[in-house]
């Protein structure tokens, strides 16, 4: 650690969002350690490309959490490590709650008891469900239909409740769809295993999967496909850097969607990847996947007045080719 610059936490440093993220931090000159078990997350990345120090281990686990805040002077916490896959937490919903609540709740136990009171939390719009209007905004109702929705807004109730107990602030980011990848190329989106379309679209242009299926083509919709907000990883980690120093320099509380408020249907984007690649994608089209609100888009006009969100790349052109760029390099 380097004296005068705050420390930040990171759990799920190693991962997709939070790999993005760490990279905009260390640009922006903070010290970082990362919390990462592995489980998704990329050992090679953070050694090779992001060298930060990291902690192997899990938020769950108290003891390794209490021993990293008395050997390290953290400033503040981005808390990215979750389970995400929507359909698992269908099937498996104890998995979800233990990861995304219970590590969570140990995570904030142990901060209190280190007296580290900003924390920066990753929640999602699948907290709002299948939404009465869009673009949605952040007092929208919220109605999760899966676990994982539910899940993280159970952390953002916590969340809510710590802050006039103990005085402990945070500001909750709810993502729309994160796609792209740093336009450097050194990172991107590496799930295993991966379910998100654009990564998937990508893969068929790469000729490592024979074709992308659409899954539902009777959504209330113009061309029946669902439609989603794209937003590109980078402008969400750098909407991360932004509420960390909104939190440093003494700001309270605050929920911020992060969206462009541009919906492309399933059909659109496979035509954006057709475009950017020239390649022709073969698709077959298939039932709805259970979970799936038709549409979702959000307004994020509130990270843009408090916060000064800028969103560098809401072309969903320059979000594939990124995006493609990795798939490129990574797939050689
Ligand atoms: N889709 C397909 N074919 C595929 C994969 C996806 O048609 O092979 C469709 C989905 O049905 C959906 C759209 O493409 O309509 C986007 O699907 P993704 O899996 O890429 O993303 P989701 O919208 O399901 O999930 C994202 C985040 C979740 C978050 C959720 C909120 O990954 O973490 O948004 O709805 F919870």
């Amino acid at each position: 650690m380097s004296p005068g610059k705050p420390s930040i936490l990171v759990t799920g440093g190693a991962g997709y969002i939070g790999s993005h993220t760490v990279l905009a931090l260390k640009q922006a000159g903070y010290d970082v350690v990362i919390l990462d078990n592995l489980v998704y997350g990329h050992r090679d990345l953070v050694e090779k490309i992001l060298q930060v120090e990291l902690v192997v281990g899990d938020t769950c686990d108290r003891a390794l959490l209490d021993d990293l805040f008395k050997t390290h002077s953290i400033d503040a916490v981005m808390h990215f490590s979750a389970y995400a896959y929507v359909g698992e937490s269908v099937t498996d919903p104890a998995k979800y709650y233990h990861n995304n609540v219970v590590g969570t709740l140990t995570l904030l136990e142990a901060m209190l008891e280190a007296s580290v009171k900003k924390f920066v939390f990753s929640s999602t719009c699948a907290t709002y469900g299948v939404p009465q209007f869009v673009p949605i905004p952040e007092d929208h109702p919220q109605n999760p239909i899966n676990p994982y929705g539910a899940s993280k807004l159970m952390v953002e109730r916590i969340l809510a409740d710590f802050d006039p107990a103990y005085d402990f602030k945070s500001v909750r980011f709810r993502y729309f769809n994160a796609a792209g990848a740093d336009p450097s190329g050194l990172l991107g989106e590496d799930h295993n295993p991966e379910t998100h379309l654009i990564p998937l679209v990508l893969l068929t242009a790469l000729g490592k999967r024979e074709s992308i299926a659409i899954f539902g083509t009777d959504y209330p919709t113009p061309d029946g496909t669902c439609i989603r907000d794209y937003i590109h990883v980078s402008d969400l980690a750098d909407a991360h850097v932004l509420g960390l120093e909104y939190l440093l320099k003494g700001g309270n509380s605050e929920i911020f969607n992060l969206g462009n408020g541009n919906g492309f249907s399933v059909k659109e984007v496979i035509v954006a990847v057709e475009q950017v690649t020239g390649k022709v994608i073969p698709v077959q089209e298939r039932d709805r996947r259970p979970g799936d609100p038709p549409t979702l888009i959000g307004s994020g006009e509130k990270a843009r007045t408090i916060l000064g969100w800028q969103p560098q790349y809401p072309n969903i052109k320059d979000i594939v080719a990124h995006a493609w760029q990795w798939h490129q390099q990574r797939h050689k």
